[in-house]
């Protein structure tokens, strides 16, 4: 018998496990991506048979449209899932999970085991504790892993003392920090774009670059996510991971061939890069939000001050970057659900053209459409045919849909899944970027949370966020932009 690799899903009986954990797994387990011999534990609370956990699974696995078609093969793939009902808090229910485990391998050469803990994050270190104690973590024959969703930590110390729970029991090679931007197409496209081309390296730092901007906008509001998201808030939930691991992407320098470490090495660098405000200034670089409404949420603490809104202004500090501005955005209940990266050029030194009264050149754009209508849009001017001297800005553009016709963009979490199985760690958090993302963001929620200067806009849901955001890039003399779609 091959050796056996058991999934075990901590938390199964989550929103996460049946939207993207399950999903994902199906997808790879029809493209054949999946280790020989594999089965997945759910284990939680809530009392399921295994044929009960099945179908839960699947209703979350057929609301995806174009899996529901998949019933046969869903049949089959079903039989790989079992569960096992426990509380990670107690130790008699992490021992029948042992137990459990040890029969599904039992016959096997060896067994490997990915934990996944897909649980409320308070419940992090005494599950990590618990599969210690219990014996779980015991590296015998086989590898032991771990994927710990974000947010790891809410601040820099809670983040450490996390970290040394885990290295209780595991050692960094088997912890996979998960951010699920990292697993997104377009997000390693950005190293595509930047790496495996030529014609952008030479423009890309302060000499050509007047500022760079992140959008992550949301149209979702908070929902019945309160009891989590109340507590934690937008540079949270959003900025400390995604939002930074954009920015790292795009300012970092070129990674090393011959190092499997060097791309995370490199990100790094930028974090470390960025410049340190105290608390006080820290607040004066950034604008916070709150959608009209939020207060009225189920969940949501009376007169909470989350915020749900965030701009923020960034600076890296090295050669490539000194002086170029990052502005990071990113809200709840906005216009639009739009992921981009934008890179505006400086403008020419010289108008050699008479433009007319009142005209001006406009600089270069390169719009990074992360999602939806992913693609790529650089603008530049154009001459209007028959004027003298009109110009207009013009798009050259790529787009997934027309340019790869035969392949469609899989969940993040299907290229992560497949990672953590195969042991590759270079789309995982590496624990000392973590530490440096809390390290940027504390400041300014320690300087949020004593500040009576720091107002909590109101802004209006399906809007671009408060006011008070496009004001702060009026200071700067500049304005948010929007790439291009089709
Ligand atoms: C999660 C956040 O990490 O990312 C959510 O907790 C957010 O609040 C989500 O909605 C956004 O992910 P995506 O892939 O829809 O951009």
């Amino acid at each position: 018998m091959p050796g056996a690799n058991t999934i075990v899903i901590m938390g199964a009986s989550g929103d996460l496990t049946k939207r993207k954990l399950l999903p994902a797994l199906f997808q790879l387990a029809c493209k054949h991506r999946l280790p020989e011999n594999f089965r997945i534990v759910g284990f939680a609370r809530s009392e399921y048979s295994d044929d009960a956990f099945r179908e839960l699974m699947w209703d979350g696995v057929r609301e995806l449209g174009e899996l529901a078609v998949r019933r046969d093969d869903w049949s089959a793939f079903a039989k790989s899932l079992s569960y096992v009902q426990g509380d990670l808090a107690i130790p008699e229910d992490c021992a029948k999970l042992g137990e459990a485990l040890a029969a599904i391998e039992s016959g096997t050469a060896s067994a490997n085991r990915l934990f996944y803990l897909s649980i409320a994050p308070q419940l992090y270190g005494p599950a990590i504790e618990q599969i210690g104690a219990a014996g779980l973590a015991k590296q015998n024959g086989g590898w032991r892993r771990v994927v710990v969703e974000k947010p790891f930590g809410r601040d820099l110390k809670s983040a450490q003392a996390l970290n040394h729970t885990l290295q209780r029991h595991f050692d960094e090679t088997q912890v996979f920090r998960i951010d699920h931007y990292l697993g997104k197409e377009t997000v390693q496209n950005l190293l595509v774009f930047r790496f495996a081309n030529t014609i952008f390296e030479p423009v890309w730092n302060r000499n050509y670059v007047d500022n760079v901007q992140i959008t992550v906008a949301e149209q979702v509001d908070v929902g019945d996510r309160a009891g989590y998201y109340d507590g934690s808030g937008v540079v949270r939930d959003m900025v400390q991971n995604h939002l930074i691991q954009l920015l790292t992407m795009v300012a970092m320098e070129p990674p090393s061939a011959s190092s499997e470490e060097s791309l995370r090495t490199q990100k790094v660098e930028v974090l470390k890069a960025i410049r340190r405000w105290s608390p006080e200034e820290a607040v004066r670089h950034a604008v916070r939000g709150q959608y009209r409404g939020y207060l009225e949420g189920n969940g949501v603490a009376p007169g909470s001050t989350t915020a749900t809104y965030a701009a923020i202004r960034l600076f890296v500090d090295n050669w490539r970057w000194h002086g170029v501005p990052f502005y990071l955005r990113t809200g709840k209940a906005m216009a639009e659900k739009i992921s981009e990266v934008i890179v505006q050029f400086k403008a020419p030194p010289l108008v050699t053209f008479s433009l007319g009264p009142g005209a001006e050149l406009a600089s270069n754009v390169l719009a990074l459409r992360l999602q939806p209508d992913e693609g790529i849009h650089l603008r530049f001017e154009a001459k209007v045919p028959d004027e003298e001297f009109r110009l207009q800005p013009v798009d050259m553009e790529f787009h997934y849909d027309s340019a790869f016709t035969d392949q469609a963009i899989p969940e993040a979490y299907e290229r992560l899944l497949q990672d953590a199985l195969e042991g590759k760690a270079r789309l995982f958090i590496r624990n000392d970027h973590n530490e440096e993302a809390w390290r940027i963001v504390d400041p300014l929620l320690e300087g949020w949370e004593a500040s009576d200067d720091s107002p909590l806009h109101l802004y209006e849901r399906n809007s671009w966020g408060p006011a008070a955001a496009d004001a702060f890039l009026a200071e700067d003399g500049r304005q948010w932009l929007k790439g291009g779609t089709h």
